[in-house]
């Protein structure tokens, strides 16, 4: 066990956990947000998509003695209110089906358009194409995207 001093949605937490404990595990079991979900555990599908200093990464896979300094943003901390633009557009365009992946794909949006506000269909579908959604619900995310980037 080794303890760590983490900068989460703007606030630090202090956890006592082993080094390799994928960060996303530190999220949800010790301290309880569990917006960020669990899909495959490999960072093959997205689900566990967090901002670490403002970059969509995979929580899964990453240990949490890899995180030093970087600020971590889960979905919890993406908008006090969730009325980011991203978040209001998910819901003018109904995006959701299952919801699952759905904090993922709103993790992923965000970063990209924080570093590229005026995506092109191929930026969108390059920056995107990591986060699965069973329900298929891409047509909706993109368009919520093309939306948010107005
Ligand atoms: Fe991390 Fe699938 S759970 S990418």
């Amino acid at each position: 066990m080794a303890k760590y001093s983490l900068k989460i949605n703007g606030k630090t937490q202090q956890i006592d956990v082993d080094p390799s404990t994928p960060i996303l595990w530190v999220l949800r079991d010790h301290l309880k947000m569990t917006g960020t979900k669990f899909g495959c555990g490999m960072a093959m599908c997205g689900a566990c998509t967090i901002h670490l200093d403002g970059n969509a990464t995979r929580s899964c896979v990453l240990p949490v003695s890899a995180i030093g300094k970087s600020a971590i943003t889960t979905i919890e901390g993406l908008s006090e209110t969730g009325k980011h633009p991203v978040q209001q557009a998910w819901l003018e365009h109904d995006v959701a089906q299952c919801g699952y992946c759905q904090s993922g794909q709103i993790m992923s949006a965000s970063a990209l358009l924080k570093s590229n506000p005026k995506p092109t269909d191929e930026d969108i579908d390059n920056a995107m194409s990591g986060n699965i959604c069973r329900c298929g619900t891409y047509l909706r995310i993109k368009e919520a995207i093309k939306t948010a980037a107005k």
